[in-house]
């Protein structure tokens, strides 16, 4: 199959969470079965200098936003014979200390960098030499895809185009702007009404995807029952209800080239299902990397997120200072809201000999936290789906997670199956309910033949990309068909 993925981030090239990962990821391995594939996506700042192969497409783009044109170039990145990254080449929109915000204000013309990305897709997903025939676009920059291609079928002489697929990464983000910002669509009055772009009054970017492409997924089968109810519908669950039929839930899956215990560049220490001993001396290196006394018996926790609601950072703060009286000790890797960040120095301020606080963004330390780590946090309020806990599982570090979403379908409580278990879920969203996962975790860590059980399981969970490529394959070929 031919395949245009389309996103506002793409790991290796930008990230800011768990939807480059994610992209990057299903491009790789859809690839490697075989098919075309080719990714939009914007060339920010520093991309250039650091993939010095990319190379200019002979691929001038002029696009009406609005009353205006607006010039960009695509620049290409040749990945393999059959996977081509496009990028769009825009300095003015592009170039900044920052994918969506600095200094966490969101840039006032987002609107106009995401709708002219998505203009971008559809010009090369209609004039592309090797036409594809699915176009998969991931979250709400680029969500007015599917209708822009519909636009051009009924309107614009398009006359076989692509079949449409939108991933919903996290409902939360929809990309909701004032209605003016509709004319740089340059789309018919048509389109803004309830049923089409139109939110209470304004122009919502991931509706019209959620109204107009053909079938939507999003990121773990619990998740896609969950966006169908008011709780977690963030005011579109009577949209998704209505689309109930076009809507797939599928759990992402792990690129394990990437993360591996054994040949991973960010451990020094390789270790692996049949021999944890390496793990040790990972948790050694990290508690000398950030300054906390060293101590292989100390139970290490361990968080890497953004600092945003969604992720518990209040009740994670609330059971912390809590459990921090006992002997453990807390690692924390993350960015987001002041407040939050404001909260975690405090916290690491407070207990100085237990707590190390990291501000920021550091690959190379994610990696080496998971392996360090003996418990990793994740008390999300929701949870599309969550990587770090399915890397967790793989590093033999065991996640305590809420039971939302993907943390749900990815972790395995004893009370589900005590042969199976890999983790320790709680449900309510209280600093009790967590404080009492982490006595469990305590608990747990003084049992080293349960210990062992726990992540000998944990380590041989699998949630391969093959399966999940697998998975879209099927939704492409339902497309196909449709
Ligand atoms: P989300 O996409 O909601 O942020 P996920 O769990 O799906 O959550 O993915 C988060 C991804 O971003 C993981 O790969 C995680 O390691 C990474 N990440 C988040 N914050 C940081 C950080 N401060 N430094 C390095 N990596 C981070
Ligand atoms: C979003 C979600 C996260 C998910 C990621 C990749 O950022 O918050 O749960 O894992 O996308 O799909």
């Amino acid at each position: 199959m031919k395949i245009l993925l389309a996103s506002s981030e793409l790991h290796p090239y930008s990230k800011t969470g768990g939807l480059a990962d994610m992209v990057g990821a299903l491009a790789k391995f859809l690839a490697k079965a075989g098919h075309r594939v080719g990714v939009v996506t914007p060339l920010y700042q520093g991309i250039e200098e650091k993939f010095p192969d990319i190379k200019w497409f002979d691929w001038s783009i002029n696009l009406p936003m609005g009353s205006k044109w607006v010039q960009g170039e695509i620049w290409t990145h040749e990945v393999s014979e059959n996977l081509t990254i496009y990028f769009v080449r825009k300095p003015e929109y592009y170039f900044r200390n920052g994918l969506y915000e600095e200094r966490h204000i969101s840039f006032p013309d987002n609107s106009e960098r995401f709708i002219f990305l998505s203009k971008c897709a559809v010009n090369l997903a209609r004039h592309l030499a090797w036409k594809p025939e699915i176009v998969h676009v991931h979250d709400w920059q680029v969500g007015l895809v599917p209708l822009l291609i519909q636009h051009q079928h009924d309107e614009d002489g398009w006359v076989d185009p692509p079949r449409t697929c939108l991933t919903i990464h996290n409902l939360a983000y929809q990309g909701v702007f004032p209605k003016t910002h509709y004319e740089l669509t340059n789309l018919p009055q048509k389109y803004f009404h309830p049923a089409g772009t139109e939110f209470f009054g304004m122009f919502n970017c991931l509706k019209a995807g959620l109204e107009f492409s053909d079938l939507i997924t999003t990121v773990s089968p619990r998740y896609a029952r969950e966006i169908t109810t008011e709780v977690f519908g963030c005011a579109l669950d009577g949209v998704l209800r209505r689309r109930q039929n076009a809507l797939i839930g599928l759990l992402n899956g792990v690129d394990y080239e990437e993360w591996k215990t054994v040949g991973n560049p960010h451990l020094k220490h390789p270790y692996s299902i049949d021999d944890f001993s390496g793990k040790e001396l990972n948790k050694v290196e990290l508690q000398k990397e950030l300054g906390l006394p060293v101590n292989p018996d100390i139970p290490l926790f361990g968080n890497i997120s953004r600092l945003a609601d969604q992720k518990g950072v209040d009740i994670q703060l609330g059971a912390l200072e809590e459990m921090l009286a006992t002997d453990m000790q807390f690692v924390q890797l993350g960015s987001g809201s002041p407040e939050f960040e404001r909260g975690y120095r405090r916290l690491a301020e407070r207990h100085p000999d237990k707590v190390s606080v990291t501000i920021g963004f550091d690959q190379g330390l994610s990696h080496r936290i998971e392996a360090g780590c003996d418990f990793f946090l994740m008390p999300s309020r929701f949870e599309p789906c969550g990587l770090n806990q399915m890397y967790s599982l793989r590093y033999g570090t065991l996640p305590i997670v809420r039971i939302t979403g993907g943390l749900d379908d990815s972790v395995i409580d004893v009370s589900e199956d005590p042969d199976k278990a890999n983790g320790i879920k709680f449900q309510e969203y209280s600093v009790r309910a967590l404080a009492k996962a982490i006595r469990k975790a305590l608990v747990l860590y003084a049992d080293h033949e349960l210990l062992d059980h726990y992540r000998h399981n944990a380590m041989s969970a699998d949630f391969s990309w093959e399966r999940s490529a697998d998975a879209y394959e099927k939704v492409y070929k339902r497309l196909i068909g449709m």
